[in-house]
């Protein structure tokens, strides 16, 4: 009898949001690592190419949209092939107070972290663009942010956590088709993301968390490689869940 090695995603074909940076390209080189195409979508054409080829025409191709635009997910919609999974880490991040938070800051961070995740799946399942049946899986990057209470960040906080509780919704509503749905939440992983964070903050503050960290701040392939988990056979059984990966820093205490 052969035993398939189920971490493998020989053979399947993943769309990666957020694919021009961070986590999201580091996510379409490990599913090729894996054995798996990826289709990478995000506004950065520069980027995405490099991401084609470096990964090979034959691996790799790519969707230039902007998810916050209606007529681009349906056009991501259009031209994606039936996928066995789809990875959603686009998304953006804004610091404010609560007493300077404006209706349109709110608007623009739901927009891409949320309400396009859900337009997006939702058009997806609805043109049937994901294999049913066949342990297909959706992993939706959120954060640990949306666990804990930190100070300004309410506009991101809300908006993964918005994702977090969807995506059991969600999980319940695919799970009849045999299609996964779980997150993954990270603490500090080191992308422009995190740069930005750290430019919008003192050396201090940012010294400071560091050190709450007992394994340090993260990398992107910390996070890519437990995408490769929930998108392979080895997870088969894994749906409305989420796994933390944040060195530590909330369990581990002094
Ligand atoms: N880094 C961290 O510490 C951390 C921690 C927890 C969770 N996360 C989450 O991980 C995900 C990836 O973040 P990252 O750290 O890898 O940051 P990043 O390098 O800034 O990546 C963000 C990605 O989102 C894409 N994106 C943003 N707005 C978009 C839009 N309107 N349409 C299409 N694509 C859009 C960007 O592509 P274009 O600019 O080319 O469009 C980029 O590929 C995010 O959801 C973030 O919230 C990050």
């Amino acid at each position: 009898m052969e035993v398939r090695f189920p971490f493998s995603l020989e053979g399947k074909t993943i769309l990666v949001t957020g694919a021009s940076s961070g986590i999201g390209l580091s996510v379409c080189r490990a599913v090729v690592a894996s054995g798996g195409s990826v289709i990478g979508v995000a506004r950065r054409e520069d980027c995405l190419k490099e991401m084609e080829n470096e990964l090979g025409a034959g691996n790799a191709s790519y969707i230039k949209a902007d998810l916050s635009l209606d007529a681009d997910i349906e056009d991501i919609t259009l031209r994606m092939p039936e996928v066995n999974g789809l990875v959603y880490a686009a998304g953006i991040t804004r610091l404010a107070p609560l007493k300077f938070i404006k209706r349109h800051d709110l608007e623009e961070v739901m927009n891409v972290n949320y309400f396009s995740m859900v337009l997006l799946l939702a058009q997806v399942v609805r043109h049937k663009k994901i294999k049913r049946n066949a342990n297909s899986s959706v992993v939706l990057i959120s954060s640990v942010a949306q666990q804990v209470g930190t100070k300004s960040s309410l506009l991101y906080t809300g908006s993964k956590g918005a994702m977090s509780a969807g995506s059991r919704v969600i999980a319940n509503e695919l799970s009849s088709q045999k299609i996964r749905v779980n997150t993954i939440e990270p603490g500090m992983v080191q992308t422009a993301m995190a740069s930005e964070m750290e430019d919008m903050l003192s050396k201090e503050v940012v010294e400071k968390d560091m050190k709450q960290y007992p394994l340090g701040y993260g990398i992107p392939e910390d996070v890519a490689n437990a995408a490769v988990f929930l998108l392979s056979d080895a997870s088969r059984w894994m749906t409305g869940q989420s796994i933390t990966l944040d060195g530590g820093r909330y369990k581990l205490l002094d």
